[in-house]
């Protein structure tokens, strides 16, 4: 069994704490996203579970072992980088199997477990090769295989696609998920591609801050989010959001006139209904939106339509200038571009107060 358990970890970086005391509990054979913009502490924290980063205060744990004081070599557990970091004088067989030469694995043994990586990730054909004659994509493969030959407890990986193109970038999310379900281990992969935590996830750690916002399966984090952060972060085109202000409370019946609203929209809101006069944000994700359909109506001025093929993304504008995106399926014709009515189902919008806490 080899769970990794923070406990409330804080790191600083002189007098500036960056991570700010996380409890977190991640399964045996789990497959953990951290996700957050840019500076929120994703890489820090990973560097603090592999070692390479001494923590102010709290404990790590991987498996029964406090491993908080132990150097990363004693964790059991092995990182892939961004940045592949492969010998460029060494064959690509020669890349994979120096750790475990340094370790002094028996000869045999590494061969076996080489043969092993080469066939898991499709590297056979270039175990002669250097990487200098490898694609993007390949030399991701010789970092991954570098780091499954030395069977580690935990993987850890740091945005390890995110130099590779577009396409390439598909092709490897799929592998690692193949992988994932081939090694049966612990992971804990960090990106800020949303698209790559949705889709590798058992479980996501959405962070702001140095803080966690809220853990959850990708698609809790979709259905259900905390908060208004979660709500914006995951999901994409992004929800929208409108400005809006409570009109009337009736038990739990909570009236709402917001931005650009045609009538007022009317939720069940039973566990925190607002006041009136309260300011709110409605969320609303993009594919929920119909053009003149049925439910709440909301009149906006079409700007640009990005055409996919079998969705279109409208970019409008309410009067007051927010900006909305509307995910249209089917093609439009016919359009008003300055008087269209888009109607989504009261039942499917979100409401937040004025801390971005979500009302429900
Ligand atoms: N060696 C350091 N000295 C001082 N501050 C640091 C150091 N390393 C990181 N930081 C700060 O700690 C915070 C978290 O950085 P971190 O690299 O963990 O962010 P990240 O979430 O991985 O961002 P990105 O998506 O850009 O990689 C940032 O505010 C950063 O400026
Ligand atoms: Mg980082």
């Amino acid at each position: 069994m080899v769970e990794v358990n923070l406990k409330n970890v804080k790191k600083a970086y002189g007098n500036v704490e960056v991570i700010h005391g996380i409890d977190l509990e991640i399964k045996d054979n789990e497959f953990c996203v951290f996700v957050g913009p840019s500076g929120c502490g994703k890489s820090t924290l990973l560097r603090m579970i592999a070692g390479l980063e001494d923590i102010n205060a709290g404990e790590i744990w991987i498996g029964d072992k406090d491993v908080t004081d132990l150097e990363p070599v004693d964790r059991g557990i092995s990182m892939v980088f961004q940045t592949y970091a492969l010998y460029p004088h060494m064959t690509v067989r020669e890349n994979i199997k120096f750790g475990l030469e340094v370790a002094k694995v028996p000869k045999d043994e590494i061969d076996r477990r080489v043969a092993d990586a080469a066939k898991n990730l499709q590297l056979d054909s270039y175990l002669d090769r250097k990487p200098g004659q490898l694609s993007g994509g390949q030399r991701q493969r010789v970092a991954i295989g570098r780091s499954i030959v030395r069977k580690p407890d935990v993987f850890l990986f740091d945005e390890p696609l995110s130099n590779l193109d577009a396409e390439l970038r598909v092709h490897m999310r799929i592998e690692i998920a193949r992988l994932h379900n081939r090694l049966d281990s612990t992971m804990i992969y960090v990106t800020h591609d949303q698209v790559e935590a949705m889709t590798l996830a058992d479980k996501i750690v959405v962070l702001q801050a140095g803080r966690i916002e809220q853990v959850g399966s990708p698609l809790h984090l979709y259905d259900d989010p905390d908060n208004q952060f979660v709500a914006g972060f995951i999901g994409s085109p992004s929800m929208n959001f409108l400005p809006g202000k409570v009109t009337s409370v009736s038990g739990s019946s909570v009236s709402v006139a917001f931005e650009g609203g045609v009538d007022e929209l009317t939720v069940e809101l039973s566990q925190n209904p607002p006041a009136v006069g309260d300011t709110v944000a409605v969320g609303i994700r993009p594919e929920h939106f119909t053009i003149n359909g049925t439910g709440t109506k909301l009149s906006v001025r079409s700007d640009v339509t990005e055409q996919m093929g079998g969705v279109g993304y409208m970019h409008a504008y309410t009067d007051k200038e927010t900006h909305v995106v509307a995910e249209i399926r089917g093609r439009i014709t016919d359009l008003d571009k300055d008087n269209v009515v888009l109607t989504f189902d009261p039942k499917q919008s979100f409401i937040f107060n004025q801390t971005g806490a979500r009302l429900r």
